[in-house]
């Protein structure tokens, strides 16, 4: 039986692998740098479990949204309890949160998480079934610099990893008051096109009105045109929220483009939602996306404190930073490689290559050694500086030789000199960087 990776799901590998973005380096590298921006913005890392009950999503997420109702990966446990792996990271934090009393410890608290989510999506280039997120979630401020904190943070990530030419979109759907009259609005504007609707909008025309706009079935689109702009429903706190923020951002220099037909996936999003979008990803487009969400923790049973979050695609920026051609970071590679011909060679390299990781130096080995040109070229290929190659002539007269594999010098070393020879070559370089 050949056994296959589940659809939509992919291997991250350390070489080898069928598109550079699924190397393990590049990971390492997007990991390291968003978590350093989130800690330099006051964010602090939270890890929840993949898996929840699967009503804390229904709750969280909203039962009318495609991720409950299509995409969740749902199942029941041998206790009968219905499981769901976690589409998305919100409804997670905002669990923990309510669940160990965090709002007893501070008035606002801050939050980023690196995780994988799961949703039963058709995959296509840049969608799959188990994506990874870098998100954070700022809970306890209710005023619109906490959103223009959020963005900032979102751009500076993107900026960090050397991404260009991104797109802001930024849009409000106001608090509850507003999205009831925008609702009304809405239906009101669509019912006359009701039967040239898609199946889709049709089905979501007294449901979820507000997820009709952002359709991609082209007929939709050309009736969404002449369609109510959810600005003109907002009330007057919801205005002022969108006005502030927009200052604040202008303030920064943070560009970004109002745009009304933004309502996001997720239902439980007030105010304001934004994505960022990239213009080299094709049709899922969408790098990042988030907005506020007052009011959910006290759905969750928790206290009425406001939120505003984002998550991001680290498939989607890997993505990006390749088909932009972003100078990418080399792959960490030895100092030296030990080459021992024989088995006494390699019981004395054993030794001093492990001396060698003991002080640090990155030191690889060939274990199973039998030609000193394979050897050579397994090193090449591993990008050492440096081979030290130990047969049974230099065991003899207790030296190696060394060869330096850019220049091709070679040099003959007591085996004794050689740890404080690495040593004093490794601190050298160390300085440099
Ligand atoms: P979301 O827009 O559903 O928001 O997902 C955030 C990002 O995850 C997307 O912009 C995209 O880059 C990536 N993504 C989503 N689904 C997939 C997929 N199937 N394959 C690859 N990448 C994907 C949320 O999940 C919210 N929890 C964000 C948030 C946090 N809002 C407030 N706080």
């Amino acid at each position: 039986m050949k056994y296959q990776i589940p659809k939509g799901t992919f291997d991250i590998l350390p070489y080898g692998a069928d598109e550079p973005w699924k190397l393990s380096a590049l990971w390492q590298y997007v990991e390291q740098i968003v978590r350093q921006t989130a800690i330099d913005y006051g964010y602090r890392e939270i890890r929840t479990p993949m898996y929840e009950r699967s009503e804390l999503f229904d709750r969280g997420v909203g039962e009318t949204s495609d991720i409950v109702m299509k995409e969740m990966f749902t199942f029941e446990d041998k206790g009968g309890r219905l499981i769901s792996l976690r589409p998305e990271g919100t409804s997670s934090v905002m669990r923990a949160f309510v669940e160990n009393n965090l709002a007893q410890l501070g008035p606002v608290h801050k939050f980023f998480y690196i995780a994988p989510m799961f949703r039963y999506e058709r995959p296509q280039s840049g969608r799959y079934r188990q994506h990874h997120q870098f998100g954070v979630e700022a809970l306890g401020v209710a005023g619109p610099a906490q959103d223009a904190e959020v963005i900032d943070l979102l751009c500076e990530t993107y900026r960090r990893l050397g991404l260009q030419n991104l797109t802001v979109e930024l849009n409000s759907v106001g608090d509850l008051e507003s999205r009831q009259s925008f609702r009304d609005a809405l239906q009101a504007f669509l019912r006359p096109y009701f039967n040239e609707l898609s199946e889709d909008s049709q089905s979501r025309f007294e449901k979820n009105p507000l997820r009709i706009l952002d359709s991609k079935d082209p007929k939709d689109r050309d009736i969404l045109k002449q369609a109510p702009s959810i600005l003109h429903s907002l009330s007057e706190k919801a205005l002022e929220h969108f006005n502030e923020l927009k200052r604040l951002l202008d303030s920064c220099r943070i560009p970004y483009r109002v745009n009304d037909r933004i309502v996001r996936g997720l239902d439980y999003y007030n105010k304001t939602v934004f994505e960022v979008t990239a213009n080299v990803l094709g049709a899922q487009n969408a790098l990042g996306g988030g907005g506020r969400y007052d009011g959910l923790i006290a759905t969750f049973g928790g206290p009425d404190l406001p939120g505003v979050g984002f998550g991001t695609g680290i498939e989607r920026i890997l993505q990006t930073m390749i088909a932009q051609s972003v100078p990418l970071p080399k792959e960490p590679a030895p100092l030296v490689y030990w080459l021992p011909l024989g088995d006494e060679a390699r019981r004395t390299c054993f030794t001093l290559a492990t001396e060698c990781r003991h002080r640090k130096i990155f030191a690889e080995i060939d274990l199973q050694a039998k030609k000193i040109q394979t050897g050579l070229q397994n090193a090449t290929r591993l990008n050492a500086q440096i081979c030290v190659i130990v047969g049974s002539e230099e065991l003899a007269k207790g030296t190696a030789q060394i060869k330096h594999l850019e220049s091709r010098r070679q040099e003959e070393i007591p085996l004794d000199q050689l740890i404080d020879y690495f040593v004093a070559i490794n601190q050298k370089q160390a300085e440099r960087i």
